[in-house]
């Protein structure tokens, strides 16, 4: 008998998989955690790899094809590139995507190309080491821009996402349009959404339409490009340029009714909606013994609950996790 797809009563069927593989980074940036005092998993709190292997698996045999790893910082967990590797193995997942703060090293990209991994997305938010400094609290802009064109020499196709706040980085908005000039580049501007680890959120001043607006009176002939089914961002080139730039109303929520995406937490915590509480612990329900039968059909009720979008899913709680926490 065929397995069961993942479709919700909407009609939306849920192909592809974020999958955090740790709540931890090297970063600080302020739209996802606070400067200290964040309180990480505990190793054994975490999916362990052969835990996150079976659940994608089975994810898999319930129809997604394509995973996104995100972490935290999926780099700083050791034996990453072995998971990874394992993982390409299973049979219709057709592709693994990453995102990353930008921090690997040389040896993991020549690793991750062995794979068959073709797409990452990094996060950078300012062209400017001072302003990169201030919103990650790190002095890494350097060695994050230096990945960003290893990466592109080595044929991958890179997406930079980039956070747009009022006084943290609009000074670098159309630098980063120019920097699609001469490089195949996907850059991405990011509403910014309440996932920073603490109770303090306001409303963004830079709505998709204002970003849009900024941009398109520095670049009055923009060309909207046909956008992927379940994109999350409405794409434009400046004609003539290599690269691209999109929008995502991440924070508007505009893009849920095509939504194909479910989320599984570094902890086993189960989401069918990012702004929504977990429907359920996987790695709970493996470590008590769970059979595979049971585990799927949790994930079935899971689905068959979800949300129409990310306002109703966000009515049902009160609480925002921290970003590392989530995956994105
Ligand atoms: P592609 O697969 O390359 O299209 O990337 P992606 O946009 O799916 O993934 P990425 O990790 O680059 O995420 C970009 C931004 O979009 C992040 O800030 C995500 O949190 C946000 N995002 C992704 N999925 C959703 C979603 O379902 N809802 C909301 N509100 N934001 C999302
Ligand atoms: N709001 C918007 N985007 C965020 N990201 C992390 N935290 C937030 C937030 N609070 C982005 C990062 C990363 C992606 C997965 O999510 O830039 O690229
Ligand atoms: Fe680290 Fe990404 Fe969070 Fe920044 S947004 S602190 S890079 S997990």
């Amino acid at each position: 008998m065929s397995k069961p797809l993942l479709i919700d009563k909407y009609g939306r069927q849920l192909t592809y998989l974020r999958l955090s593989v740790t709540d931890r980074c090297n970063f600080r940036c302020y739209y996802c955690m606070p400067e200290e005092g964040m309180d990480f998993a505990a190793r054994q709190e975490l999916l362990s790899f052969e835990e996150l292997y079976q659940l994608s698996a089975l994810f898999c045999s319930l129809g997604v094809n394509k995973i996104r790893i995100t972490g935290g910082e999926p780099f700083v967990r050791a034996g990453i590139i072995p998971f990874l590797r394992k993982l390409s193995q299973i049979p219709g997942l057709e592709e693994i995507t990453i995102t990353t703060n930008g921090t690997l090293s040389k040896k993991h990209i020549q690793a991750l190309k062995e794979i068959g991994i073709r797409k990452i997305n990094i996060s950078l938010d300012s062209l400017d080491r001072e302003r990169f400094h201030q919103i990650t609290r790190r002095d890494s802009f350097e060695a994050v821009y230096a990945c960003i064109f290893q990466l592109l020499e080595s044929g991958f196709e890179v997406k930079l996402n980039c956070v747009v706040a009022e006084g943290k980085n609009i000074q670098d908005l159309v630098p980063f349009v120019e920097l699609t000039k001469d490089y195949p580049l996907a850059v991405r501007f990011l509403e910014e959404m309440p996932f920073n680890g603490t109770e303090t959120f306001q409303t963004p001043q830079w709505s998709y339409r204002k970003i849009y607006a900024h941009l398109n009176a520095h670049y009055p002939v923009l060309e909207q490009l046909p956008n992927a089914p379940s994109s999350t961002s409405v794409n434009y080139r400046v004609p003539g340029y290599e690269g691209t730039f999109g929008i995502i109303p991440s924070f508007s929520r505009t893009f849920c009714g095509t939504c194909n995406r479910i989320r599984l937490g570094a902890t086993g915590e189960l989401r069918t909606c990012l702004y929504g509480p977990p429907a359920t612990n996987l790695r709970d329900l493996l470590r008590l013994g769970f059979s595979q039968e049971q585990i799927e059909q949790e994930i079935l009720d899971a689905v068959s609950q979800r949300e129409k979008d990310g306002f109703a899913a966000e009515a049902s709680h009160a609480w925002h996790a921290s970003m590392s926490l989530l995956g994105g």
